[in-house]
């Protein structure tokens, strides 16, 4: 997607902690990548992402307005009204990844950006069946309006040739109970998230954990700059976790908890 929606030297807006594979991908394409923080308390700062896409002209903005990777933040519908409209007005494109928007624990339902454009061709979203169904199920998807799938289409078969029509199959039998899913999904989510919070509560009160409502992850700051080590220890627990993945100089790092879908095992 980056390739055919951006040339070299474009600039890309991307959320800053964000999904660090999302900037390997616009940065493999020779995107030149602006931040936009994202704050676990607060999210977004919409008057500086104003400022940037007027400022700066970026071809496009990576965002993730449902539960946010890794903060779990989302944008409110003003918001997501708000960033569509600015976009919209500055001529960026907005990518939106919706691959976590489904795991809504208890938030409750929202308007997705591309819900706010005035024109289809404003607004791409992505998702994926990995996080509502199964990891191991490689079927992702892309909304856009006609000009953008046309080209993502012709561009496809030189990086690709097909998703499996195995992974295919599945994902189409479990879209026939894809509400059964997604609710074992999220009382999954849930039941891992109080355990989370309540031993974090419990055993480190001093780490500051914003809140959760849905997602995969819990961006938790410490109050000194222990991610390394943090890392290091979960792994020589048998706990796999990415050394600074994402964790910036004030010491934050991200912390995922990450449960596989039975539904989507006993019908594989
Ligand atoms: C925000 C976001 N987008 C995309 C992906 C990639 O999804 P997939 O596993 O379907 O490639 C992930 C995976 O963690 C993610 O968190």
């Amino acid at each position: 997607m980056a390739r055919t929606l951006l040339s070299r030297g474009d600039r890309a807006v991307v959320e800053t902690p964000g999904y660090p594979h999302a900037y390997e991908a616009l940065r493999a394409a020779g995107a030149r990548l602006l931040p936009l923080a994202v704050d676990s308390d607060t999210g977004w700062n919409l008057d500086e992402a104003e400022q940037l896409l007027r400022r700066a002209a970026p071809v496009l903005a990576y965002v993730m307005p449902d539960f946010h990777n890794p903060t779990s933040r989302s944008m409110s519908e003003d918001e997501r009204r708000r960033l569509v409209r600015m976009a919209e007005d500055t001529g960026t494109l907005l990518l939106v990844d919706e691959t976590t928007g489904e795991l809504d624990i208890d938030r409750g339902a929202r308007l997705p950006p591309a819900a706010f454009a005035s024109r289809r061709s404003s607004v791409v979203t992505i998702g994926s069946a990995s996080k509502t169904m199964w990891g191991g199920l490689r079927v992702g998807w892309i909304r856009a309006g006609e000009e953008h799938i046309a080209a993502l289409a012709a561009a496809r078969p030189a990086a690709d040739l097909g998703t499996a029509v195995f992974d295919q199959l599945v994902v189409t039998e479990l879209l026939g109970e894809f509400d059964d899913v997604l609710q074992h999904r999220t009382r999954e989510l849930g039941t891992a998230r109080d355990a989370l919070l309540a031993r974090l509560g419990e055993r480190l009160p001093e780490w500051h954990v914003p809140e959760v409502s849905g997602g995969l992850f819990a961006w938790v700051r410490f109050d000194a700059p222990v991610s390394s080590q943090l890392a290091l220890g979960a792994r020589s627990r048998g706990c796999g976790s990415p050394p600074d993945r994402g964790s910036d100089s004030t010491g934050h790092s991200s912390g995922s908890c990450a449960s596989r879908s039975p539904p989507a095992r006993r019908r594989v």
